[in-house]
């Protein structure tokens, strides 16, 4: 019987991907972990959570055995912007956890899933479409943990042939569970201003184009690249996934369209560096030709869809 563990189950991914999978899967068979305790109510109440640190071994294996886990989605993570402001933290984290799941997937005979970023890349490589295969340099620590953990994975596979599978995620739009710490997060909060009728003060400069994707096409990758046969899986570090790339004042101008009031100033910070170190425009044919990844979202239905949904929730 599968049994699902989903770690950082809190977070903007892991929140939605629990829902899916109690869903589908039935509340019995999937267990959320995080180190708070629960956001909604509905987990609290129904449900298997487990209040854990995933930087610790032993506490992990506990959860591992008390529900016969059989695959684990890996979400606990500092991101770009909050690693920056405490390096230690994010190593700490994102490279202890993901060592505790990867040894226990070893002891345990698990599948696991684990989310890499466009965080990986640096300024040596091509901006544009960026490659699957170019020079990693990256200037952020989160970036450093996320070259680590792939080359850890791909160690993993080569040398205990662990079925681990990962994915280099781009900025995420969602509507649910807000980002926490990231550099593209501008991306999502430019929505709740316009819904509240707010000017937004964004803190990347309007040209800055970044790679973005909606979170029902992040919540698909997961899926697809989890369901693909084995041998369809050759890159054991990561994929590059990417659904589309626009900058902050297209994002703008298009949110526009649904209120037209709404408006933004720039005042780029400490991110707008790190924003600058990241593709544009992300190379992902390979994600595609080998598992068949397809986006579904441009930037038109992000934008629709974010709204449609937010001000449903506004009104709940
Ligand atoms: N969205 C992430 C960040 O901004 C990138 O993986 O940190």
């Amino acid at each position: 019987m599968k049994r699902i563990l989903i770690t950082g189950v809190d977070g903007q991914i892991g929140s939605e991907l629990f829902e899916l999978f109690r869903h589908d899967e039935g509340v019995d068979h999937v267990v959320g972990l995080d180190i708070r305790p629960p956001q909604k109510r509905q987990w609290r109440e129904n449900g298997l959570f487990e209040l854990c640190d995933a930087t610790d071994k032993d506490a992990l294996r506990q959860v591992i055995k008390k529900y016969e886990i059989t695959n684990i989605f890996h979400l606990v993570g500092i991101l770009s912007a909050k690693g920056e402001n405490n390096p230690d933290l994010a190593w700490h984290v994102n490279m202890t956890s993901l060592k505790n799941i990867l040894e226990l997937a070893q002891e345990f005979d698990l599948k696991i899933f684990w989310p890499s970023s466009i965080a990986v890349f640096g300024l040596s490589a091509p901006r544009e479409n960026t490659p699957q295969n170019t020079i990693l340099d990256p200037t952020t620590i989160y970036g450093i943990t996320k070259v680590s953990g792939e080359l850890l994975c791909n160690y993993y596979h080569q040398k205990f042939a662990i079925d681990v599978r990962s994915i280099r995620f781009p900025g995420i739009i969602s509507y649910d569970t807000p980002p926490g710490g990231g550099t593209t997060d501008y991306a999502v909060d430019m929505f709740y201003y316009a819904l509240r009728q707010e000017k937004y003060t964004c803190f990347v400069s309007p040209e800055t184009t970044l790679p973005m994707m909606y979170m029902a096409d992040a919540i698909k990758s997961i899926l697809d690249i989890m369901r693909a046969e084995k041998q369809q899986i050759k890159v054991r570090t990561s994929y590059n996934v990417t659904g589309i790339s626009f900058s902050a004042r297209e994002l703008e101008l298009e949110i526009c369209k649904h209120f037209p009031g709404f408006s933004c100033s720039y005042k780029p910070d400490y991110r707008q560096r790190i924003a600058d170190s990241w593709p544009c425009t992300i190379d992902d044919s390979l994600a595609r030709q080998q598992w068949n990844w397809q986006h579904q979202f441009d930037l038109a239905k992000i934008t629709a869809d974010m709204i449609e949904n937010l001000k449903s929730k506004a009104t709940v």
